[in-house]
């Protein structure tokens, strides 16, 4: 399988610049900027990709790659920091500058073929974002296209199969940066598009096969995506070597058990042991209203719930995890100990007690990639698509202190909620949407009656991944009707709120 190596310098869109290439069915990884040559040379790439970055290239400690980079005779394409890096390495002169340039500009083609080709004269506008510029090309570069204010936008020594562009063609403000970015991978690198699930799906189960021989898996499916999908494929690679433990913690949304006892015990036919926990997590959560202690006695109690169910399978010997590749890339760190934002995570510290090998099926793989995996091994389309849900589940969204009627309050308005969006088509316009309850009580009139009952709070987004989020702008006749069907149905809420607020500076959940 042919294969595109990414050299990471610290740029935010690097994870958009593999995306961009996978997209095109071709394969590639993300490596720190200072891999070695002989890991360069193992990987096989058929081309390379330096990313941008925030450093400048004069700058001390300027992150620099191997010189074998240049040397290999595999086309390189340099992406703003790439691309000055390289003019200076191979002689050429770079600017240094405070300021950095951010925003649209028009481009205009030279050479509308190789890197642009297809664009014809017309590559649309393309996004600026950086600080020092080209001044002067090395010998054997030629310009390929200028824009009013960068003379050296994109260039290339065609001899030396080696290119640079200024802007970022891997973001949507570039118009047509994905047609360049395919171009680079077809035409100038000659990648075969050969990186389709199917094919996954194939090495995949070989791979798990050889792996786990004739041993046992278990894996701790939680019902979101990423477990379900790994679990779906250690049954397709192992069948009944694989166990299956879901534990019911009180604190899911409604349905969710049943939904998974349907698709994984009956459509799948897997060994699946539902735990009844619900008690032992409420009960340990009683009088809890610090987030961070929530959190931290659901994951407790998780394990604890899990190890014992484990231990009742004498002779399992791995554990399958739903790691993404995300999770795996080496962070890279270009400006001293930067404050790298680390997703929540579930099930962390699993394996170190209990002494089980992993297998993480997933680690090649980005979000979008396991739900297209997810298709591919027959699970529904509600369950590959559906959003995203804290591994801490209510329990978070219950603010304040957390009960059983609490729960169930919340768990009501959140069901209601869901079916709203479901039947108006706004569910998918919003990434992630949900229901908090406060414990915050106000006054209400039902009928003749005085109410004094809690708040529940509607938080609606939309995102790309979580990282940033804006509130949705649901239609003002679907927030009614969830805010009438909320107050007439579920009795302890008698106020529905709407969350507007963006992240940052507010987070998506409320705890
Ligand atoms: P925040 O609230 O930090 O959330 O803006 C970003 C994303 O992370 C999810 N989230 C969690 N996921 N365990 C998880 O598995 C957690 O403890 C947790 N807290 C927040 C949140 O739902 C959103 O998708």
């Amino acid at each position: 399988m042919d294969k595109i190596l990414i050299l990471d310098f610290g740029s935010q869109t690097t994870q958009l610049i593999a995306r961009r290439i996978r997209e095109q069915r071709v394969y590639c990884e993300i490596h720190p900027f200072d891999t070695d040559e002989a890991r360069i040379r193992a990987f096989g790439a058929k081309g390379i990709i330096l990313s941008g970055g925030p450093t400048g290239v004069y700058q001390l400690d300027a992150p620099d790659c191997a010189d074998l980079v240049f040397e290999l005779g595999v086309p390189v394409l340099g992406i703003c920091y790439g691309q000055q890096l390289m003019v200076k390495r191979l002689g050429g002169q770079v600017q240094a500058s405070e300021q950095r340039e951010y925003g649209r500009a028009k481009l205009e083609m030279l050479h509308p073929d190789g890197l642009f080709s297809g664009l014809e004269q017309d590559a649309g506008e393309v996004w600026m974002s950086h600080g020092d510029r080209v001044e002067r090309l090395p010998e054997g570069f030629e310009v390929l296209a200028k824009s009013s204010s960068s003379p050296f936008a994109a260039v290339a020594d065609p001899k030396r199969k080696l290119y640079g562009v200024q802007f970022h063609p891997e973001v949507v403000h570039t118009i047509r940066g994905v047609e360049m970015l395919a171009n680079f991978a077809f035409e100038l690198c000659g990648c075969q598009p050969g990186w389709t699930m199917a094919s996954f799906v194939d090495r995949a189960v070989e791979a798990i096969r050889a792996k786990v021989g004739r041993e046992q898996v278990l894996c701790a499916l939680s019902g979101g995506v990423d477990s379900s999908v790994v679990a779906a494929l250690l049954h397709r690679a192992i069948g009944e070597q694989l166990h299956c433990i879901f534990v019911d913690n009180g604190l899911l949304r409604h349905g969710e058990r049943a939904g998974v006892e349907e698709v994984f015990g009956r459509h799948f036919g897997m060994d699946l042991v539902v735990v009844d926990a619900a008690e032992r997590f409420v009960s340990a959560l009683e009088e809890v209203a610090d987030p961070e202690r929530k959190r931290k006695i659901i994951g407790e109690t998780f394990i604890r719930v899990f190890e014992e169910e484990a231990r009742r399978r004498q002779g399992v010997r791995f554990l399958a995890q739903g790691t993404l590749y995300p999770d795996v890339i080496e962070s890279v760190n270009v400006r001293g100990p930067s404050a790298v934002i680390k997703s929540h995570h579930n099930v962390g510290g699993l394996p170190a007690q209990m002494d089980l090998e992993l297998i993480e099926p997933l680690r090649e793989l980005f979000k979008d990639e396991v739900r297209t995996l997810g298709e591919a091994l027959g699970l529904p389309a509600g369950l590959v698509g559906r959003q995203p849900f804290p591994g801490p589940g209510l329990g978070i969204r219950v603010i304040g202190a957390v009960s059983a009627s609490r729960l169930e309050v919340l768990r009501r308005a959140d069901h209601i909620l869901q079916e709203e969006l479901r039947t108006s088509g706004c569910l998918e316009q919003t990434w992630q949407a949900f229901v908090v309850l406060l414990p915050v009580r106000s006054v209400g009139v039902m009928g003749d009656e005085r109410t004094y009952d809690e708040t529940a709070v509607v938080r609606a987004v939309t995102s790309l991944d979580g990282m940033t989020a804006d509130w949705a702008r649901l239609p003002s006749e679907v927030l009614a009707r969830v805010s009438n069907r909320i107050i007439n149905e579920v009795r302890g809420i008698n106020r529905v709120l709407y969350d507007i607020s963006r992240k940052p500076p507010a987070t998506i959940e409320w705890e």
